[in-house]
C-alpha cells in the first residue's frame, strides 16, 4: 500500500509538509519498483534503484537539516530532542540501505521487502510521532 499523504498530517509549515510529500512520493517510488518484481539489485532497475535510494538519503539529510533550522529559529522547544531523533534515524537509514544495497555480500541481507516495508514504518514514524508535534508550537514567519 502506497503511504497517501493527508490534510491531518500537516505540521502547519507548507516548506514541512512539501518535504514530507516529496519523501513519501520517493519512499512509494521504491515500493512500486519492488512489488513490479524485475526490480531492485540485480534486475534491469538496478541503476534506477540505486539513484533512488541515493536521492531519498540525500533528500532526508536536506529535509531534517531545514526542519532543525525552522525550529531553531522559533526556539522550539523539541529541537534538541529532534536533533538527537534525526540523527538517530539518518543512522538507521544509512545501515538498513547499506544492508540492501550490499545484496548476498551483505552479513545480514536485508530484501527490497523488508527494505520497503522499514522505509515506509520510518517515514510515517517521523512525520506522525515526531513532527505533528510542532502543530502545537507558534512558527511565525520563518519559512
Ligand atoms: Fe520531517
Amino acid at each position: 500500500m502506497p503511504i497517501v499523504w493527508r490534510e491531518q498530517m500537516s505540521v502547519g509549515i507548507k516548506s514541512i509538509d512539501e518535504d514530507h510529500q516529496r519523501l513519501i512520493a520517493l519512499v512509494n517510488q521504491f515500493a512500486d519498483i519492488i512489488r513490479q518484481g524485475g526490480g531492485g539489485l540485480g534486475g534491469q532497475s538496478e541503476g534506477a534503484v540505486r539513484t533512488l535510494l541515493g536521492r531519498l538519503q540525500a533528500y532526508t539529510n536536506e529535509h531534517f537539516a531545514r526542519e532543525e533550522r525552522i525550529q531553531d529559529q522559533a526556539n522550539y522547544p523539541g529541537l534538541k530532542e529532534n536533533r538527537t531523533h534525526h540523527a538517530a534515524l539518518i543512522v538507521e537509514l544509512n545501515r538498513k540501505i547499506e544492508r540492501y544495497a550490499a545484496g548476498a555480500k551483505a552479513e545480514k541481507q536485508l530484501t527490497g521487502e523488508e527494505l520497503s516495508a522499514f522505509l515506509n514504518s520510518w517515514l510515517v514514524e517521523h512525520i506522525i510521532k515526531v513532527d505533528l508535534k510542532m502543530k502545537a508550537h507558534k512558527f511565525s514567519g520563518v519559512w
